[in-house]
């Protein structure tokens, strides 16, 4: 495995100018209440470059003035007695077998050995340092990245801060065929938990019971991880976008709407769907679904290298405003925006909402991609997202989601099993 992780490094500091470092965190587990803390949820760009998913690493990448690459990976020592109680760390063997990087060293030495480095390029002219600037939000705390920035812009006038974002986004953005038999199998779990959950179904059923025969099918494939928190929305709840209390009781007539995904080597999928509780679609249910599906339809057919996302976005809305009179929703004043308020595609992988370099991607082959047109009518109750995953091709797009039912004949099917 460790190949792949090698190559990927090699890539990221080929085109770089030296002297440089690049130092990415694996990051920790915040604390959530006393001695528990949240669950462990590594750092993508560190898990890219290392395939290693451990809290508290460092990965140190550096070009020196003559073009010269090393590559250092700071790690938490081993302990026997912690071992005892929730597992030992990774012995310095095994980082290096899983991520290819000979060098190993103890996680308490990393800032003297930085200090070192920026030593010694001491009059070789600007010493560029690569890291991880991303924030979110513009209220969101400091990660180490941050912190690391601040001190060596103090310390250090011969350092320069520079972002790695744009690198890492451009390398993850377009899948190798070992990411995408990964997310091939997340597709395939997924449509299975999805299909055991159809079975499942019954009027009068709590949403959480739904969420509940997923996870029991995905569980007994030997899957834990899911991409994100599952939304199970039903009626009126759909036309929330993100509900994710999944609490409620659905009643017969109504359609529920599934918003889900296993993960696959923390590779995501990302699948919407929309069935009636009691198995049969109501012809008004009927005529949005298939104006919905029509929509994905258009995006799936226009997808290919060349097209940009917000395109895309703008076809679903075209064809929106050309059914709008016949869906009889050109009323009150309103407008396509008022039914359909969020984009139609993001690129998929390590991250849900995965990285890229604008909303408006310019796609290419290898990228992949959401497809997932909805509309939401807030005064009937009726929310509907179907959402597949698709990879561009050299000339258009292969559907990765395409074993999970999709049009109302396949899903109905699906539910009378
Ligand atoms: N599940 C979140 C989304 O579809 O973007
Ligand atoms: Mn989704
Ligand atoms: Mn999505």
């Amino acid at each position: 495995m460790n190949s792949i992780y090698t190559a990927r490094r090699s890539k990221l500091m080929e085109n770089k100018q030296g002297p440089c470092l690049v130092c990415i965190f694996s990051g920790s587990a915040p604390m959530k209440s006393l001695d528990a803390a949240y669950p462990f949820y590594v750092d993508r760009n560190f898990y890219y470059l290392t395939g290693i998913e451990r809290e508290n690493m460092v990965l140190l990448l550096r070009k020196n003035h003559l073009g010269e690459v090393s590559e250092m990976l700071f790690i938490e020592p081993y302990d026997e007695v912690l071992a005892k109680w929730v597992g030992g760390r990774m012995r310095a063997g095994e980082a290096t077998e899983i991520s290819g990087i000979a060098t190993i060293r103890e996680i308490a030495d990393f800032n003297s050995v930085l200090n070192s480095i920026i030593d010694s390029t001491r009059g070789l002219g600007k010493l560029q340092v690569y890291l991880d600037m991303w924030r979110h939000r513009e209220d969101q705390a400091d990660t180490p990245a941050h912190t690391l920035a601040a001190h060596l812009q103090k310390r250090y006038p011969n350092v320069a801060i520079e972002d790695i974002f744009g690198d890492m986004a451009a390398m993850r953005l377009i899948k190798s065929e070992d990411e995408l038999a990964l997310m091939r199998k997340a597709q395939q779990t997924t449509c299975n938990a999805i299909l055991a959950m159809l079975q499942h179904a019954a009027p009068e059923m709590n949403e959480r019971e739904l969420e509940g025969a997923f996870d029991f099918s995905l569980m007994k494939q030997g899957v834990r991880d899911h991409a994100f928190g599952t939304i199970v929305a039903g009626g009126g709840r759909a036309t929330t976008l993100h509900y994710e209390n999944n609490d409620q009781v659905v009643h017969d007539g109504e359609l529920v709407l599934i918003d889900l995904g296993s993960a696959e080597g923390n590779y995501a999928a990302d699948i919407s769907r929309t069935f009636p509780i009691n198995g049969k679609f109501t012809d008004r249910q009927k005529e949005i679904y298939n104006t919905v599906l029509e929509a994905q339809n258009i995006v799936m057919k226009n997808a290919k290298p060349g097209i940009t996302t917000g395109a895309l976005n703008q076809m679903v809305i075209d064809y929106y405003e050309s059914r709008l009179d016949d869906l009889g929703l050109r009323k009150d004043g309103k407008t396509v925006r008022d039914y359909y308020y969020h984009g139609v595609s993001h690129s998929l992988g390590l991250d849900t909402h995965d990285i890229s370099t604008g909303r408006n991607i310019l796609l290419q082959p290898g990228m992949v991609i959401t497809v997932e047109p909805g509309m939401y009518i807030e005064e009937e109750g009726i929310g509907v997202r179907i959402e597949n995953d698709i990879v561009i091709t050299a000339d258009g797009n292969e559907d990765l989601s395409f074993m999970i039912p999709r049009t109302v004949e396949d899903i109905e099917k699906a539910m009378a099993k």
